[in-house]
């Protein structure tokens, strides 16, 4: 049995970066890293569902990573089409559902169908919603999401629920174009280490962090709120 000590974020995004660095630094080509990385995706997934998180959002490629040299992004896709091919029944084994979220229409054609089956194979799941972001441009899903949506309450509809704790690793601190509607208020952790390294125990430093900030939404703490108020009333 797991003991509880501080409280789990429902919804956990992470910036999964480093996998060059992690590959250079042994003198590795770049796609190794990627390699490397893709299995810490299921390290990462395993350890969300022991610890209780309910959703899990993966930065796997961003609009911007078309930028990178053509050899990357062919080898990019490639992995994600062999974890499209090979992890589905891992994941309704698990009670995964699995999500893509980002453009569809720029994909290689064949991957389509690939990832609307591992979506419908894996809709059950209830265990952990584990969504992946691929073509993914938060700016481009904010500006679609003001197509439709006119209330705070429709776009969360559209884009999915706000973000409690953001993690990226191997220590760069921004938001590369992620969730940005999504995080007006979550707990930002940055890990030194780099993508590939990822594991349970990386999860649970950063919801150990996690549990140490205080979360006000503009309100003030709750013990402080009640003073604030005698002071008022005095
Ligand atoms: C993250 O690792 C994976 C993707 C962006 C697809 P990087 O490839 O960005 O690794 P670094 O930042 O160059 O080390
Ligand atoms: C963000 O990482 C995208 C993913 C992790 C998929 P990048 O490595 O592409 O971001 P920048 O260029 O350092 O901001
Ligand atoms: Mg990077």
């Amino acid at each position: 049995m797991m003991t509880r000590t501080f409280h789990i974020p429902g919804h956990v995004a992470i910036i999964m970066d480093g996998n060059g660095r992690w590959a250079s630094a042994r003198a590795l080509p770049r796609f190794e890293g990627h390699r490397e990385g893709a299995k810490a995706v299921r390290r990462a997934a395993e350890a969300a569902i022991r610890l209780g998180i309910q959703t899990l959002t993966l930065y796997a490629f961003s609009s911007d990573n078309w930028k990178r040299p053509k050899a990357e992004v062919s080898a990019l896709l490639l992995l994600f089409r062999h974890y499209l091919l090979t992890e589905i029944e891992e994941c309704r084994r698990q009670g995964i559902r699995l999500s893509i979220i980002g453009r569809r229409d720029r994909l290689p054609g064949d991957l389509i169908p690939l990832i609307e089956s591992a979506e419908g194979e894996t809709a059950p799941g209830s265990r952990l919603h584990l969504r992946l972001a691929v073509d993914y441009s938060s700016r481009d899903a904010i500006l679609n999401a003001a197509r439709n949506a006119r209330t705070r309450e429709e776009f969360t509809a559209v884009l999915g629920p706000d973000v409690d704790l953001l993690i990226r690793t191997a220590g760069e601190q921004r938001l590369s174009d992620f969730l940005l509607w999504e995080c007006a208020y979550a707990e930002m952790v940055f890990l030194p280490l780099p993508w590939p390294d990822f594991g349970e125990q990386s999860l649970r430093e950063a919801l150990a962090a996690y549990g140490r900030r205080v979360r006000k939404f503009g309100a003030l703490p709750e013990a402080t709120a009640g003073r604030a108020l005698e002071y008022a009333s005095s």
